[in-house]
């Protein structure tokens, strides 16, 4: 998930692609780049800058070295996916002869191929990225002599994946053209000047009027004309609307927390996360994992090591990993893990869930497994950070920057991490069939719309939680996958609302915590999908006994799942998906229904009290 930012106009372009950067920062902060194009007598060229690291380094920069003037420009703040954050990987990248100069937002994941083909033309690649197989082909185009704009249309014709591209041409100073297949663009509509941006934040201060584009379009922008087309050039519109929200707002997309707005970014995350995931004759593949197959086949045990949410994930992996592939997994809290003297060996796995990758209880459990000679996997969100660095091995979640303290879509994405290598260690150690893994990733591929579903319901959701705000006291049941459900729910209860929470397997009920439920207790259910094994009759039961002992029920149950109503005084309902993917979806209005309660009672969602977002001590 990165910023991009485009501007054409009267202005001096530099002061408002900065400007849109610095309010896009939040989305990707591994580097910034921005690119003008300078018309003088002598024809055009691009003046061009990018620096690693914070919108700071690059401000820097152009302050020691300043740019010349320019009146069209584009810009990108990172998040880095294909290749280390470094100066020669951030973006705007340009083809071969620096004519033309591109950012982009997303992943291409047809980019190895595509690369192979034009290095085979003795094209020189200096970048590890996507993107600069975009920038060579676009700039192929104009130099074959068509427009920017038809250009734009025939790459995208070629490109796999999800993107948002914004591009300028030296050779055509007043003319800014942009493409998007799902991935964020906003077109900001000025007087005598047009602007882009991944979202409004980038522009509200010069214009409220904007343009939604829809799926695989270009726009083109000039200073008096927006042009829409579809990728084969034919005529297309945007949808117009104008921006009601205030500056601050914006930069929330509307919202009033960034943890609200990574809830319902949650459809995306899962999506990016499951992008690029498969060959073209339908294997898994885990491009970034750096661990052969032999390893893989030699691995007779799993440790999964990780804190708070992400250690709720990582008990989500056991059960996943276990009935797909049949290979032990235990699942400790690193905090404690190098303190019990684990047994390890070379044929002991270690995988390592951290959202931030910087968390130091996690980087020290990680440290003592490679001091046991075992390889160690880390699944992360943050490209470069110090776990996936000190790792064998990575898979990288691609849920953009979490800035809400409390992980959401972070927690998402690192689930659908544990099921790919699930999958992935059943296909290499052939514990499941080739069509049996195909059909769980296509599951797996259904899940954002699941997703989506249940956001649609967030309203209802709200108004249960504005019903709680005496509440002293809640509780969360789940079993089997639901049962880590229950305790990421009532993590965010805690840290959010400050109200004790409690989450108990519901099965352990009867042996003590029952002695708990009173007369009007709030229970949260987390009820499993029917027809496996019982567990569905068995949560009923839990639920029963608890509610004649005076506690309120709010259940969340599948779609037509009718035994159930007797026993809920409150009935959520929740897609119909198998019962390992149901946390994908069950914990989404857990999510709301801690973020809304924190509201109402006046916390700070984004940064509640005590805690922070990284936690690098141990
Ligand atoms: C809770 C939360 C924390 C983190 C934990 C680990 O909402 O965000 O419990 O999950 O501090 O952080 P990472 O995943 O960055 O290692």
């Amino acid at each position: 998930m990165c910023g991009i930012v485009g501007y054409v106009g009267p202005q001096q372009a530099q002061g408002v692609v900065v400007e849109g950067l610095r309010r896009l920062e939040y989305r990707g902060y591994d580097s910034a780049g921005i690119a003008l194009v300078v018309h003088d007598a002598a024809g055009g060229t691009l003046a061009m800058e990018k620096r690693a690291g914070k919108l700071a380094n690059l401000e820097k920069a152009i302050a020691d070295r300043p740019l010349p003037e320019s009146t069209t420009g584009i810009g990108h703040t990172r998040w880095a996916t294909h290749g280390a954050p470094n100066d020669v990987n951030a973006h705007p990248h340009t083809g071969g002869s620096r004519r033309v100069a591109l950012v982009h937002n997303g992943i291409i994941e047809n980019f190895a191929a595509l690369r192979g083909r034009i290095e085979a033309d003795d094209h020189v690649m200096l970048s590890e990225t996507d993107t600069e197989v975009a920038a060579q082909l676009l700039e192929l185009q104009v130099e074959s002599g068509v427009d920017l704009t038809t250009a734009m249309q025939r790459i995208c014709r070629q490109l796999e994946g999800a993107f948002t591209l914004v591009a300028v041409d030296s050779q055509d100073p007043d003319r800014v053209v942009a493409a998007r297949r799902s991935s964020p663009l906003v077109v900001g509509l000025g007087d005598g000047e047009n602007f882009l941006g991944s979202d409004v934040s980038a522009f509200i201060e010069h214009t409220r009027e904007a343009m939604e584009l829809g799926q695989d379009q270009v726009v083109t922008i000039t200073r008096d004309a927006v042009e829409v087309t579809d990728f084969d050039g034919n005529p297309s519109d945007g949808k117009r609307y104008t921006v009601t929200w205030d500056l601050s707002a914006a930069e929330k997309d509307g919202h009033d927390w960034f943890m609200r707005k990574e809830i319902f970014e949650q459809p995306r995350a899962v999506a990016d996360s499951l992008l690029g995931r498969r060959t073209a004759d339908g294997l898994l593949q885990l491009d970034e994992m750096r661990l052969s197959d032999d390893d893989i086949r030699e691995v007779d045990k799993i440790i999964i090591i990780a804190c708070g949410t992400s250690f709720y994930a990582g008990m989500v992996a056991k059960y996943a990993i276990e009935h797909w592939t049949r290979t032990p997994v235990e699942v400790e809290l690193a905090s404690e893990f190098r303190y019990r003297d684990p047994i390890l060996d070379y044929s002991t796995l270690v995988v390592a869930i951290s959202q931030s990758g910087e968390t130091a209880d996690t980087l020290q459990a990680i440290r003592h497994a490679r001091t046991q000679r075992s390889k160690v996997l880390a699944i992360c969100n943050t490209n470069g950070s110090t776990i996936p660095r000190e790792s064998d091995a990575v898979i990288y979640t691609h849920a953009g920057p979490e800035i809400g303290v409390a992980s959401t879509k972070g927690f998402l994405t690192q689930l659908v991490a544990c099921y790919l290598l699930a999958l992935y260690v059943a296909q290499v150690k052939g514990t499941r069939y080739g069509d049996e893994i195909t059909e769980i990733i296509h599951q797996l591929e259904e899940m954002p719309d699941h997703i989506a579903t249940v956001l649609e319901s967030a309203e209802t959701v709200y108004e249960l939680a504005r019903t709680h705000l005496n509440t002293k006291s809640v509780l969360f049941l789940g079993r089997h996958a639901g049962y880590p459900v229950a305790l990421e729910g009532a993590l965010k209860l805690k840290e959010l609302a400050y109200i004790h929470a409690e989450g108990f397997a519901a099965g352990e009920l009867k042996h003590g915590p029952i002695a708990l439920i009173e007369e009007g207790l709030p229970v949260l259910c987390v009820v499993p999908p029917q027809g496996r094994d019982q567990l569905h009759e068995k949560m009923i039961s839990g639920i029963q006994e608890v509610r004649a002992r005076g506690a309120r029920t709010i259940c969340l149950a599948e779609e037509g799942d009718t035994s159930i109503e007797p026993y809920a005084d409150v009935l959520i309902r929740l897609p119909r998906v198998p019962v390992l993917l149901q946390p994908l979806v069950a914990i989404v209005p857990l999510q709301l229904f801690a973020c809304e309660l924190a509201t109402a009672m006046g916390h700070d969602v984004d940064q509640p009290r005590n805690l922070a977002k990284s936690v690098t001590v141990e």
